[in-house]
């Protein structure tokens, strides 16, 4: 069975005051029945070390170490207490120029490292509207998931680029639709594909996450914007429950 995950992603956002949300959460959810992890900026992992749930990084590099101005490593996210890393997120394929071979040498670097790494893929809306949602993400995928992916250290996170931070969500039948063929895609290429988790990403909130989570194939959320206050991510985390 695919481990249920409520994940949040804090992009750039973050000071240590902001960790009080945290120490709500984990009064909220200290006996949480599914998995809960806060990617957090790199700044914040290490002070975080000891908190109830599992941390992750937003992005590695594909080096364990070397002159690399500004980045930052798997077995650093690793030693700093995560155990996670997002990988392919489309912020950092738009911003960053990363391509699917490059998120497959991340997400490689991650697990080669001890991570779990969550692989993003998503259509943009001029993909959407002209019907090529399902071979985009087949093609992400093919390439962005590294051969030695298996159920324990790789999470596909399926999110809609016209969906982040837009407050528009798929409808209920789209969201079916994507993680389906997903699902049939990992079960196609890896023997535990029926195992993997796949999470729905994409102006997730308290309001949308019951119905959202019903959808077959759908085994979490990875949330932005509701993650960064313990009142929003609280009813997505219960929804889940
Ligand atoms: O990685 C999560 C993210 O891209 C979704 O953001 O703010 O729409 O929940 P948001």
């Amino acid at each position: 069975m695919p481990r249920k995950l409520a994940a949040g992603n804090w992009k750039m956002n973050g000071l240590r005051a902001n960790l009080k949300e945290l120490e709500t959460l984990a009064q909220r959810h200290s006996d949480a029945s599914v998995d809960i992890l806060i990617c957090l900026p790199t700044t914040l992992i290490t002070t975080c070390q000891d908190t109830l749930f599992d941390i992750g990084g937003q992005d590695c590099h594909t080096a364990e170490s070397g002159a690399y101005t500004g980045d930052i490593s798997a077995p650093m996210l690793s030693d700093a207490g995560a155990t996670y890393v997002i990988t392919g997120h489309s912020e950092r394929r738009a911003d960053h120029g990363e391509t699917d071979q490059i998120v497959a040498a991340k997400s490689a670097a991650a697990n080669a490292a001890g991570l779990t790494a969550i692989i993003c893929v998503g259509e943009t809306l001029d993909q959407r509207e002209a019907g090529t949602t399902l071979d985009i993400i087949e093609g992400q995928l093919a390439g962005s998931i590294p051969d030695g992916a298996t159920a324990d250290n790789t999470v596909i996170a399926y999110e809609p680029v016209w969906a982040i931070g837009t407050g528009k969500v798929p409808t209920l039948e789209q969201i079916a639709e994507v993680h389906a063929h997903i699902r049939a895609k990992l079960q196609a290429r890896f023997s535990d594909g029926a195992d993997m988790s796949i999470l729905y990403g994409g102006s997730v909130k308290g309001s949308n996450a019951a119905d959202i989570f019903a959808v077959p194939h759908v085994d979490g959320a990875l949330v932005g914007g509701a993650s960064l206050k313990a009142d929003d991510f609280s009813p997505i985390i219960s929804a889940l429950e």
